[in-house]
């Protein structure tokens, strides 16, 4: 019989593990990878983690071997509290059922019809900016995609109220890489979760609103959809799946957005090829699905801005069953992360991969279709985000419209080194000087 080895690495200290080298070490990862290739252990917290990296060991973790793999034991404990009962934390036929559920909401014709509210606030932000001048686009552009996941989702207009839960999200979210999560009201970890007990409750509100007066939002479809058994979201249900949706939906994308702006600053001629194709539409109506469809350099400069800016560095498993990758052994009951900046970062499948080049997605190039699973800022397989779509069209409208009418200059003296945690961001946030073109 064939004798399987553990993975490389080191399990660090005792009960800390390697978990403050995890948090505080940009390069954690890189260094290790060196060292040990595509599998490696280390323990980070609180379990025996094994580490993933490549587009092979993505499809394996994705999709060929995903029975092996639970999301509710792969999670860090703050993730559960915080985000709660929701379909990000579920498996097998229970996770079936709630996506099946959820899928409509976030696809097809509802999607289309997601595109005049995103326009909107994108002009109403337009003209804010250019009255302001000089401001920091990640606070700004929180805002923006905020006030759109609120409207779309949830039915609350731009205001005071979606402003206070934008707050109370920046909470909740500042409490989810806490290593030793102490519930006490003046630590990070208790103002989360007081963050979070309040959310439910506007929440709560909302849900028997709109169970009584449905809207067009997604919480208004959520509400009313059925599966073939007839089965639905109970009110417990649709109030914690609003709360995931509602985080997941604005962080990344701004994260996203953000990058896209420094790089665009970055790059002139990059600037200048996706300006041109913007004008050149300039004249039509790109309100529908058909016409968002027709930029392609704007989309080879978004799929650049996932693999070198990937929001989201990576997904955590609980390993359920014992498994074998490249010789090595992985026991049920460790912990697995699967690298999406690593594999992003990778030589074998993108050239010079620190470079910013739109380019290697063009039609010749296609870098990212050489191997399957090579380009995974959105998760992928069964389990990919449910908010890809939402997510696509939402940074196209608001990159369009910048592109259209306007330029920004990034003001000397502040840092844009990126900072990971709690996600992905230039660490001074980006102030620019802006105005119409
Ligand atoms: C640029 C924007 C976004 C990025 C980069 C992103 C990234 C991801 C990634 C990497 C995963 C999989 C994580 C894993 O494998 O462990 C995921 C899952 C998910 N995302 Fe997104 N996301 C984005 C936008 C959104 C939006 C707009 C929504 C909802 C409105 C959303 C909702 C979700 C949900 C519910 C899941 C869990 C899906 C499931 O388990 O079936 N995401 N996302």
């Amino acid at each position: 019989m064939k004798q399987y080895k553990s993975p490389p690495g080191s399990l660090g200290l005792p009960i800390l593990g390697e978990s403050i080298e995890f948090v505080l070490d940009a390069d954690f990862f890189d260094k290790r990878y060196q060292k040990y290739g595509p599998i490696f252990k280390t323990h980070v917290l609180g379990k025996p983690t094994v580490v993933m990296v490549g587009s092979e060991a993505a499809e394996f973790v994705l999709s060929s071997h995903m029975d092996h793999f639970s999301w509710r034991e792969g999670w860090p404990k703050n993730f559960k509290v915080l985000l709660g009962e929701s379909l990000f934390l579920m498996d097998g036929e229970e996770h079936r059922q709630k996506r099946r559920l959820i899928m409509p909401a976030m696809h097809g014709p509802a999607l289309a019809n997601y595109i005049g509210t995103m326009e909107a606030i994108t002009q109403d932000y337009l003209q804010k900016w250019e009255e302001e001048k000089e401001f920091t686009w990640l606070k700004e552009l929180k805002k923006l995609t905020f006030d759109i996941a609120c409207e779309l989702l949830l039915g609350t207009k731009p205001g005071v109220e979606s402003a206070r839960l934008s707050d109370l999200f920046t909470t909740l979210t500042n409490g989810l890489f806490i290593i030793n999560p102490l519930n006490l009201p003046f630590t990070t970890y208790g103002k989360a979760i007081a963050a979070r007990n309040q959310i439910l409750e506007h929440l709560t509100q909302v849900v028997r609103e709109r169970q009584k007066n449905p809207t067009k939002d997604a919480l208004s479809l959520l509400i009313q959809a059925r599966d073939e058994e007839g089965n639905s979201l109970s009110a417990k249900e649709l109030i914690a799946q609003a709360v995931l949706l509602l985080f997941a939906g604005h962080e990344t994308t701004t994260s996203m957005l953000t990058w896209l702006c420094v790089e665009l600053a970055r790059h002139p001629e990059v600037l200048q090829q996706a300006r041109e194709e913007q004008q050149k539409l300039a004249h039509t109506d790109t309100s529908n699905l058909e016409k968002l469809g027709q930029m392609p350099y704007l989309e080879q400069v978004l799929l650049e801005i996932e693999r070198l800016h990937p929001p989201v560095g990576g997904g955590f498993r609980g390993v359920i069953k014992d498994f074998e990758f490249n010789g090595f052994h992985v026991p049920a009951g460790w912990q697995l992360l699967y690298s999406i900046l690593k594999t992003h970062g990778l030589p074998e499948i993108y050239s010079e991969p620190k470079r910013f080049d739109p380019e290697r997605f063009n039609p010749q190039r296609q870098e990212h279709r050489k191997h399957s699973f090579s380009l995974i800022g959105f998760g992928g397989g069964s389990r990919i985000c449910v908010g890809m779509a939402f997510a696509k069209m939402e940074m196209k409208i608001v990159a369009s419209q910048l592109l259209r009418g306007y330029q920004w200059e990034i003001l000397p003296n502040q840092s844009l080194d990126t900072v990971r945690i709690p996600t992905n961001h230039p660490k001074d946030g980006v102030r620019v000087r802006f105005q119409p073109l």
